[in-house]
């Protein structure tokens, strides 16, 4: 596909994005929902989404902002040790959640209501395994031996496995897959899947340790890691691989939450440029052909949802992305903001 100058595709859907609440949701909503046709929304929230009720509102206050837009919001239900199963189950049935999530405990933002034990999830497992709904995994596992690199594989090693033998045909995605032993896991075991974001292709532990510290806009969880990590993360995705698909983890923090000495809040937010960011790195791997099954075709077969109808055109013309998101109090510094990107969607 040399000197291809558009591309139409079909319409993306973004399978891990945070909305959060707030001013913050109505400014960056929109970013996400004038491409996406449907988005998986984190349930992260001060206030963790762990059952139906708190789903019906998160829910409600999102429509106020996307009303008359052919937009899509799908939740999974927070993961606690005390779920209330019956509800859960109900909710599931009734698409309120779309699935639910498992965050570690204290493993990245707003996760201190997270699990501290697989065990205390097993129930909520099998009702996941029994309806055909998927798990979404924050695969890192926290301790004070456990060196922050090497997190993703310790979850999988002495977590993740123990669920995949336990559930065989529990779907699993490992989102923001960020090491090779990850993809590894990933590739070797049936009905697992992984969303990858376009920072964990671009950027090295180099760019995260900067001048003697740490640039805390390129500092997410998962930490991003070595350079032969990021090469196996860019052949699975821009292989056709049917098990990656796309997954922002856009996830914005204000400045002052960033640029900061104490307590820097985890998370990149790259969703005012994040399709093309792809398109870039899809570019760069001359394999422009395989983009549209990464953001358009994998993630709905392997959630069994329809795949999109419509198509969007990303054409091939220069632009510089903006530095920051501005919105009344809120300030939130821009992933590749100020520098040139080679791709741009076209509406
Ligand atoms: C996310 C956030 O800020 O909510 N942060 C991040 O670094 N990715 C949470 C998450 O997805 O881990
Ligand atoms: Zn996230």
């Amino acid at each position: 596909m040399k000197n291809k100058t558009f591309l139409k595709i079909i319409q993306p859907d973004d399978w891990h994005v945070h909305l959060r609440e707030g001013d913050m949701m109505k400014v960056v909503t929109k970013f996400s929902s004038r491409i996406n046709n449907r988005c998986v929304v984190m349930p992260n929230l001060e206030t963790p989404i762990t059952n139906s009720y708190l789903a019906r509102q998160y829910k409600e206050h999102l429509s106020l902002i996307t009303a008359g837009l052919n937009f899509t919001t799908l939740l999974p239900c927070y993961l606690i040790d005390s779920l209330d199963l019956e509800d859960f189950k109900l909710a599931l049935k009734e698409d309120i959640f779309v699935g639910a999530k498992l965050y570690p405990i204290n493993a990245t933002t707003n996760s201190s209501f997270g699990i501290s034990k697989i065990d205390n999830i097993f129930s909520a497992l099998e009702i996941l395994e029994e309806l055909g709904k998927p798990l979404l995994v924050h695969g890192e596992k926290v301790r004070e031996d456990i060196n922050i690199f090497d997190r993703e594989k310790y979850f999988i090693d002495e977590e993740l496995q123990i669920i995949r033998n336990r559930y065989p045909s529990l779907k699993i995605i490992l989102e923001h897959v960020s090491s090779e032993y990850g993809t590894d896991f990933v590739n070797e075991n049936k009905n697992t899947a992984g969303t990858i974001t376009p920072h964990h292709m671009m950027l090295t532990k180099k760019d995260f340790f900067y001048e003697n510290s740490i640039n805390p806009h390129h500092y997410c969880m998962p930490v991003v890691k070595e350079e032969s990590d990021l090469i196996a993360l860019r052949r699975c995705a821009c292989s056709g691989n049917k098990k990656f698909f796309i997954g922002s983890d856009s996830a914005p923090h204000d400045i002052v939450n960033k640029e900061t000495t104490s307590d820097i809040k985890p998370g990149i937010f790259s969703a005012p440029c994040s399709i093309e960011l792809y398109a870039e790195i899809f570019n760069q791997e001359n394999a422009l052909e395989k983009l549209e099954n990464f953001t358009s075709i994998n993630g709905p077969e392997f959630y069994n949802l329809p795949i999109n109808q419509d198509k969007i055109y990303i054409v091939k013309k220069e632009w510089i992305v903006e530095e920051f998101t501005i919105f009344n109090d809120i300030k939130v510094k821009n992933f590749y903001g100020g520098e040139k990107l080679k791709w741009k969607i076209e509406f």
